[in-house]
């Protein structure tokens, strides 16, 4: 057996003493792509937070594995720069900061590297701009100039792609999507992963549409801060047809 890519056994976490994670236990290959399906409240946007090391979440038992490591106590910049990447939503009142400017900065931070010419991150950018059939005029956006829903996609796939994680986390339950949103999603992790089959994505929604498109591999119904059922696409086709009564406690 090969070592799974994110290995997350009997996770429990709390915010300020309130237990929300009570036993989550899951495990997705290398170039996998899992759903992870719930009611509001479940505790899905925790587990992302938690998974990216939010200070906002103690992680009370259980652990979480990497590619083998144990990276429970890692901080999140460390895990960040072990290929870990969960789509940031940058504050509202972030100033004057271009889409470019924005990426040449993390896609810096996530290579370790001082300084990354700005030619350098056009030119990659350019290239993935393409490929999502982006208007490079995008680029030169700036994130306070009030972005559309769909705009915001555009700046998160941008920035999984030329990050180049090992594993994404993407959060798209509550975020009021419309089909234009979740048609830049959709599209883009499809072209990221073509160009980079390895990517895992656990991906969070209860958008069917997004479903349909990404087909995940495996499906996760998360209840009450535990993962109640896995199972392949016709679980979501399940959850879809008759809500989530079946599993609530
Ligand atoms: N930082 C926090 N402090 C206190 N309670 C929180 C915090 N974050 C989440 N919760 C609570 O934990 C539960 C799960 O929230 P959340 O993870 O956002 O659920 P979901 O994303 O599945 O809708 C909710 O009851 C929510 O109010
Ligand atoms: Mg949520």
């Amino acid at each position: 057996m090969t070592t799974p890519l994110l290995e997350i056994v009997d996770l429990h976490a709390e915010a300020d003493g309130k237990p929300i994670l009570k036993g989550v236990s899951l495990s997705i290959g290398h170039g996998e792509v899992h759903a992870l399906m719930g009611p509001n409240g479940a505790g899905k946007s925790t587990l992302a937070s938690v998974l990216m090391a939010s200070p906002a979440y103690q992680v009370t038992s259980g652990s979480i594995r990497f590619n083998g490591e144990d990276i429970t106590a890692w901080p999140t910049d460390v895990r960040a720069k072990a290929g870990m990447f969960l789509a940031f939503q940058y504050p509202e009142a972030i100033g004057g900061v271009s889409v470019i400017q924005f990426l040449r900065q993390a896609v810096q931070a996530r290579r370790g590297l001082e300084e990354l010419s700005v030619l350098e991150v056009r030119l990659e950018m350019g290239e993935w701009m393409e490929r999502l059939r982006m208007d490079p005029a995008f680029a030169e956006r700036h994130l306070n100039e009030g972005f559309s829903g769909g705009e915001r996609k555009r700046n998160e796939i941008l920035q999984m792609a030329l990050l180049e994680p090992a594993l994404a986390i993407l959060d798209e339950t509550d975020s009021g999507l419309d089909i234009d949103a979740l048609t830049i999603v959709a599209d883009g992790v499809k072209t990221v992963r073509a160009q980079r089959p390895d990517l895992g994505v656990l991906v969070v929604t209860h958008y069917q549409k997004l479903l349909a498109e990404l087909a995940p591999d495996h499906v996760h119904l998360l209840i009450d801060g535990r993962v109640v059922e896995s199972g392949g696409p016709e679980l979501a086709e399940t959850i879809e047809a008759e809500g989530y009564e079946r599993w609530r406690p």
